[in-house]
């Protein structure tokens, strides 16, 4: 990926991450995902006083990018504060639009702790291939 690119994807990431709404947790995650054609989604984590229903940063960032009508994705950054990875419900969600995104774990300033696939965080995964065509 280019610089100019991976800079813009990071800067992303971390602006969404300034944006988190976690009174409950305090950490805070943001993420930037990169479309086929070249644009970039961003996510934050939004808590609730009702636990449950908060949402990753990460399946913020796909809704949001989904919704405005990308379904091909390339990267995606994700900023935590202590190098944390996705969890099992955003591999699962990212896994439905390809298992080959690539998917970068940044630290608050930004530095790179983990470059992995959705493939590789998702083994055996379960997708839209294991469903018949057809369904009545
Ligand atoms: N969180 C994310 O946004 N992404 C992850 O992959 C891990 C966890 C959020 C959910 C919750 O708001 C807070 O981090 C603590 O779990």
């Amino acid at each position: 990926m280019k610089a100019e690119r991976w800079n813009q994807l990071v800067k992303a990431a971390l602006r969404a991450r300034q944006h988190a709404y976690a009174p409950y947790s305090h950490y805070a995650v943001g993420a930037a995902l990169l479309t086929a054609s070249g644009e970039v989604y961003a996510g934050a984590n939004v808590e609730n006083a009702v636990y449950p229903l908060g949402l990753c940063a990460e399946r913020v960032a796909v809704f949001n990018a989904v919704s405005e009508g990308h379904r091909e994705f390339e990267a995606i950054v994700v900023a935590t504060e202590n190098g944390g990875t996705p969890c099992g419900a955003c591999r699962q969600v990212l896994a439905e639009f390809g298992l080959d995104l690539t998917v970068f774990v940044v630290n608050a300033q930004g530095d790179v702790v983990l470059e992995t696939t959705v493939r590789d965080l998702l083994p055996a995964s379960f997708g839209p291939d294991d469903l018949p065509e057809k369904r009545p």
